[in-house]
């Protein structure tokens, strides 16, 4: 019975401390600052968030510029897409050097993965090139622009989605390798990250159709 209770106070002191040292920490800092135009902009993403916290580091260039907030976020995915390639393209060497430690499967694989990052990547850099081009063009030639850069967008969404079909492996069975599982799983969390910047991406991209 003492014991209990003794346990019961310093639990009760546990959560009494840490209340008041959150609530201290909270009291410190100044409220967020929330940039307004890019919340705004983020709506018509399905990764709202994932849209505003990697747009508003480029608040300044950004400046409530839709043309800038498209190049931006083409900008910040072709970023993550440059790391997962060389993510991919160490596992690629892992594999090189033991052959043994995967299924064939697994490595083969891998190789399409790697071409199908490397294809999404040159459709965001011809997207970028369709919607750097809207900066000072006739107004004719606007809503053809923006069309080539959704399609491209869209291109590179496809592609990221290919290596996921590929790794889903329905119907063969999967590599029980330990590093075959780990390098699935791996894949899965990377391109799920990369495909959900990507799809903002062609939201943010769609969204110029309607603004002026
Ligand atoms: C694009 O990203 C690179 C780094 O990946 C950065 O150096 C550059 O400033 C960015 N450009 C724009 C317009 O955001
Ligand atoms: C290669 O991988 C297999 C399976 O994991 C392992 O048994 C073997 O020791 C590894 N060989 C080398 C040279 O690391
Ligand atoms: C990534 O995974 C999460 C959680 O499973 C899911 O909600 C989201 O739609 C996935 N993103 C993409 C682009 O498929």
């Amino acid at each position: 019975m003492a014991k209990t209770s003794m346990f019961l106070f310093l639990f009760l002191v546990i959560i009494v401390v840490g209340i008041s040292a959150t609530g201290s920490i909270l009291s410190n800092e100044d409220p967020p600052i929330i940039n307004k135009y890019i919340w705004r902009s983020c709506k018509v993403t399905m990764y709202q968030r994932i849209c505003y916290g990697s747009l508003v580091s480029y608040a300044t260039y950004i400046d409530e510029d839709p043309i800038h907030l498209a190049i931006a976020a083409i900008n910040i995915t072709r970023g993550r897409l440059i790391q997962v390639n060389n993510n991919f393209l160490a596992i690629k060497n892992t594999i090189a050097r033991n052959t043994s430690a995967v299924e064939p499967m697994t490595a083969a694989i891998m190789d399409v993965c790697i071409e199908m990052v490397e294809l999404a990547l040159d459709m965001l850099d011809e997207s970028d090139k369709e919607v750097e081009a809207l900066v000072d063009c006739k107004e004719g030639d606007k809503a053809s622009h923006i069309n080539n850069a959704v399609l491209w967008v869209g291109a590179a969404v496809t592609d990221q989605g290919t290596c996921l079909d590929e790794f889903s492996n329905d119907g063969t069975p999967p590599d029980l390798s330990v590093l075959g599982k780990h390098i699935k799983t791996f894949v899965f969390s990377r391109m799920n990250t990369t495909m959900s910047y990507t799809s903002n991406t062609l939201s943010l991209v769609k969204s110029l159709e309607s603004s002026d």
